[in-house]
């Protein structure tokens, strides 16, 4: 089956989708005809979609779609800039959750916004596991604790670092420094080997998260849950990642129990030019 299929009664053979397609997979036989797939390059084709995107009449779709048609989508639907920014810029770390939950479909709504994001050759390669209660999160934080106490047993330099013995003691009273209580979790991992896959997740993460405040979710990073993902196989299994694959992002999500009156500052991005290039140097925190 050919990746791209053309309605030759709507195709107004413009060739717009011929210039546009990142692959060279259509081309015009001769011109004023409708494209065709490049017999050779049918196998390039990335299901990117951008064919389909600027056809003005939606003559394409894609056959791994199942000839599902593009959304119409007009710039005037865009949202504000100040609007943008100002979701980029409130959002902030929840750690602190009410005990309001939320479910396995809200997040896996917000999931599928984050397909979205853009991935190495679209290949599109992140899986998520979600826990959707403070119960399951918990004992995920056993797990990711027991493998702390390992590494400070083993005196670890990653132990010394990272303050894990601190982190294992705090747990212990009772306070949760690792999971901060929080109602649910998604962890996105990828295969090991791919295009670029932890890129790809990251960015989907990254997406889900700006997606979930959105909509007034809160979401805190579990960094400690993606590191002990990557030492430790008792927390791969846990969380149902196969081998081969790897956790590269992991939001905390649910409803925040703070509200935030200000945004805090953050540096401001001053370029120095240095023989014709702009260096915007990162200012990194210094406690
Ligand atoms: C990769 C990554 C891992 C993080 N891991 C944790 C974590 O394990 N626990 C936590 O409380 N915050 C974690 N954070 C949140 C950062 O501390 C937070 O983003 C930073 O302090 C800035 O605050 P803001 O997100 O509210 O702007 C993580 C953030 C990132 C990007």
């Amino acid at each position: 089956m050919l990746p791209v299929v053309i309605d030759a009664a709507l195709c107004k053979k413009d060739e717009l989708c011929v210039h546009e397609c990142p692959l060279s997979v259509l081309t015009v036989e001769e011109k004023g005809t409708v494209p065709t797939v490049h017999p050779k390059k049918a196998g390039y084709c990335i299901n990117c979609g951008h064919c389909m995107a600027i056809c003005p009449t939606g003559a394409i779709t894609l056959s791994a779609f199942d000839g599902r048609q593009a959304t119409p989508f007009a710039k005037e639907n865009l949202p504000e800039p100040d609007a943008v920014e100002g979701l980029i810029k409130s959002r902030r770390s929840i750690r602190k959750f009410k005990k309001k939950p939320i479910t396995a479909t809200e997040i896996g709504e917000l999931i599928h916004i984050s397909a979205y994001a853009p991935s190495g050759h679209n290949a599109q390669p992140v899986s998520w596991t979600v826990l959707d209660t403070p119960k399951k999160v918990h004992e995920l934080g056993e797990v990711v604790v027991e493998w702390m106490q390992e590494m400070v047993r083993q005196k670890n330099p990653l132990a010394e670092k990272l303050f894990l013995a601190g982190l294992v003691n705090a747990w212990k009273k009772g306070n949760d420094v690792i999971c901060r209580n929080a109602p649910a979790i998604a962890v996105a991992w990828a295969p090991k080997l791919g295009i670029t896959p932890q890129a790809d997740t990251v960015i989907a993460t990254n997406t889900l998260e700006l997606a979930a405040h959105a909509r007034g979710y809160g979401t805190c990073w579990a960094g400690y849950v993606v590191l002990a993902a990557a030492y430790s196989p008792k927390v791969l299994d846990f969380l149902g990642i196969p081998e081969g694959h790897m956790a590269h992002g992991a939001l905390f999500l649910g409803h925040p129990a703070v509200k935030y009156r200000a945004i805090p500052p953050r540096h401001e991005a001053v370029a120095e030019e240095i023989d014709g290039k702009y260096i915007f140097k990162a200012k990194p925190n210094t406690h």
